[in-house]
């Protein structure tokens, strides 16, 4: 197992390259099921989580290949209809085949994934849409078997705007018979990169972006040349690591638009941001202080931010309450950064921030994605030197990222632990 050694204390400066965003290019992927054409997808990041999604694709008997300008997945002539647990654990997004699925052969055997290091993160939302669209469902040897002959149209009301559940929602929808409407909706990014995929694809859906999203059926969907979004996460994170080492970072290929909520908080506590032609500048402004922070769906505060802004919060002038509302449990950072120094007091949902003088470089464990960000943060920032342990987190979820923070002058390698 790899461990990521870092020098802190070097103010990053220079320009990054923004990667196509992870959270967008899984469910597209798995939206290619539906297509009975080639799809060829550029700007999809160079990750673990995109490795293991395209081996589920070709386990279903899809062709699926990754090479440096493009993936490129057809759908074979035997689709098969099982996920099985061993890759449904590793990676929770597989369980957006259901709906593709369902809605291409009328069979799926997705394993039901068990909770995850930031809780529990249940499918209920996701079962109970596809149930009232005609699928029928069981669970047999820790399988959801879903059968289901061709998808009805149906009026859906989401008791939360679930991303997971409006993707799942979406793909199976756009190949039912009628019209489905889906209510109280995600309105993430990656949502609408999803729906504009499927449109391209032949799909009739509008709304996405907003709470009430409507699907035209169609009989089928074909094959189509696609850009995947940029990683706005990965772009919060440059963000962060630029103010929190005092460094001054332009990030080339993304946008503050899909960012507001981050960009917001951001500029309250005192960073200075300015998007430009090609990108966006971030850099710390004349003090930084501590601010209040709550997690949301979007548009509000997106709950993978929030270790990191955490991270830069441990070093601001004041104090905050950060606020998770979305996962029961994903606070696992806190103790690691409360070893390199941070003053954070937790109870039930809320980490009351303190700003602390400086971080101490410390030996950490990476718990999940974005904790594994906050401590490579915090790291950066440190006086001395951290090592992150665990880190095939990192590497699910941030394309090259040592080679990124070493080109604006991060001193971090990575070695075997
Ligand atoms: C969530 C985040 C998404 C983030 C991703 C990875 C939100 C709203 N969603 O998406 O931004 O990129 O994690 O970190 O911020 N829930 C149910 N039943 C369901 C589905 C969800 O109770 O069937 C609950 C979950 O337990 C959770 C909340 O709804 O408390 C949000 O879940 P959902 O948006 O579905 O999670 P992801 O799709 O994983």
């Amino acid at each position: 197992m790899d461990k990521l050694v870092i020098e802190g204390g070097t103010p990053l400066r220079g320009r990054v390259r923004i990667s196509g965003s992870k959270n967008a290019a899984l469910p597209i992927l798995l939206a290619c099921i539906l297509a009975r054409g080639p799809v060829r997808l550029a700007n999809v990041p160079r990750l673990k989580d995109i490795a293991t999604t395209l081996g589920l694709l070709r386990l279903l008997g899809c062709e699926a290949e990754q090479d440096i300008a493009a993936v490129t997945v057809c759908v074979g002539p035997d689709l098969q209809a099982q996920a099985p647990y061993d890759l449904v654990r590793t990676m929770r997004a597989s369980v957006l085949c259901l709906g593709p699925l369902l809605a291409r052969l009328g069979k799926a055997v997705v394993a039901l994934p068990g909770g995850c290091a930031i809780g529990s993160r249940p499918v209920d939302l996701h079962l109970r849409g596809l149930e009232r669209m005609g699928a029928k469902f069981n669970l047999e040897a820790g399988n959801i078997i879903g059968q289901c002959k061709r998808l009805k149209g149906a009026h859906i009301h989401f008791d939360f705007p679930t991303v997971g559940g409006t993707e799942n929602l979406l793909m199976a929808a756009s190949l039912a018979q009628g019209e489905t409407i889906l209510e109280n909706a995600a309105r993430e990014p990656e949502v609408v990169n999803l729906a504009d995929f499927l449109n391209a694809c032949g799909a009739n859906i509008s709304g996405q972006g907003t709470s009430i999203i409507r699907v035209q059926g169609v009989d089928e969907l074909s094959g189509v040349d696609f850009q995947v979004m940029a990683d706005r996460i990965e772009a919060g994170t440059y963000m962060v690591a630029a103010v929190i080492t005092d460094g001054e970072l332009y990030l080339e290929g993304c946008s503050i638009t899909d960012l507001d909520a981050v960009v917001y908080k951001l500029r309250e506590m005192g960073v200075w941001i300015q998007e430009g032609k090609s990108g966006v500048l971030a850099r710390r402004g004349t003090k930084l202080v501590g601010v209040d922070v709550m997690t949301q769906p979007f548009p509000g505060f997106p709950t993978d931010m929030q270790a990191q802004i955490m991270a830069l919060m441990g070093l601001a002038q004041g104090s905050g309450v950060i606020k998770e509302t979305i996962f029961e449990n994903r606070f696992m950072h806190v103790q690691e950064l409360v070893r390199m120094g941070a003053q954070i007091k937790l109870s039930g949902q809320n980490a009351m921030v303190r700003g602390a003088d400086h971080y101490v470089g410390a030996p950490v464990m990476a718990s999940d994605l974005r904790a594994s960000a906050s401590l490579v943060l915090a790291g950066l920032a440190a006086k001395g030197t951290t090592e992150v342990r665990r880190i095939y987190h990192l590497d699910r979820g941030y394309e090259d990222l040592e080679a990124k923070l070493t080109n604006v002058g991060a001193r971090i390698r990575r070695e075997e632990q």
